[in-house]
């Protein structure tokens, strides 16, 4: 039977208040604790936080916090840039980079949750470990048959090289794979948008030889058709990428090739 509220042990109780102990310039962020060896239910907790001796991003107002408040919240971050993907979460109710979001961009209290719809490791730490095997899946590198040239690399045209815009920049943060509903229902089958735009990043790569190969590998009920289109991952995409484009492109490519 479908199950529409969260399991008993999931639901979020409670949660500490951490009153700024001074300054007037004051924003206040509610975070989403879960510690497992608790035993506990989640939490938010709540952070009084002065903004006028903190960063400007939401990323530099948690690293405040841990520093000088709680040093128990965990969160991932690693390059302060956009760059690494680390800091995906969801911010003021939709998935984001952390380091690139603005506090001036959110309109009173900072709501801090993880990434939805994945299982939490802790706080605001989710676990991707089946979003990586995905993409290992997709044997994400360039397979070829020939030889390659005896004297240079396997070299591209402008026109081919410039394919590849709009999915290398692609940081595989899995803002967009969390925020898709059919991979939230499907996600142990459906591949989601992040894989599907790095799966047609090789597909379109003019150096590689298997694009029949990787898209006999799509042919599959759940892998790419799960896609209904509902474009909430075009929409939440912090690098500003289309991946349901790239769907798209995938599908008009299973298409041509049955001649239809
Ligand atoms: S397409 Fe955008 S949202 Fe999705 S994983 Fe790549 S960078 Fe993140
Ligand atoms: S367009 Fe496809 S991949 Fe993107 S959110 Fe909608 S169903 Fe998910
Ligand atoms: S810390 Fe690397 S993308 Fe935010």
């Amino acid at each position: 039977m479908a199950q529409f509220r969260l399991p008993e042990n999931s639901r979020i109780s409670g949660g500490k208040h951490h009153p700024a102990k001074s300054g007037g310039n004051i924003r206040r962020f509610k975070i989403y604790r879960w510690e497992p060896d608790s035993g506990k239910n989640p939490s938010t907790d709540t952070f009084d936080v002065d903004l006028d001796s903190c960063g400007p991003m939401v990323l530099d107002a948690l690293i405040k916090i841990k520093n000088e408040v709680d040093p128990t919240l965990t969160f991932r971050r690693s390059c302060r840039e956009g760059i690494c993907g680390s800091c995906a979460m969801n911010i003021d109710g939709s998935n984001t980079l952390a380091c690139t979001k603005a506090i001036a961009d959110v309109k009173g209290e900072v709501k801090i949750y993880p990434l939805p719809h994945m299982p939490v490791v802790k706080d605001l730490v989710p676990d991707l470990t089946h979003f990586y095997a995905q993409h290992a899946s997709i044997r994400p590198w360039i397979r070829t048959q020939s030889a390659p040239p005896p004297d240079s690399e396997r070299l591209q045209s402008k026109e081919e090289r410039a394919k590849l815009d709009g999915l290398y920049e692609c940081i595989l943060c899995a803002c967009c794979s969390t925020s898709c509903p059919s991979y939230w229902w499907n996600g142990e089958r459906y591949l989601g948008p992040a894989i599907l735009l790095q799966a047609y990043r090789w597909i379109i790569d003019s150096r590689d030889e298997a694009t029949g190969e990787r898209l006999d590998e799509l042919e599959d009920p759940f892998k790419l058709y799960r896609c209904h289109t509902i474009m909430n991952c075009t929409k939440t995409c912090p690098k500003g990428l289309n991946p349901a484009l790239a769907i798209a492109e995938i599908k008009k490519l299973m298409v041509a090739r049955r001649g239809l």
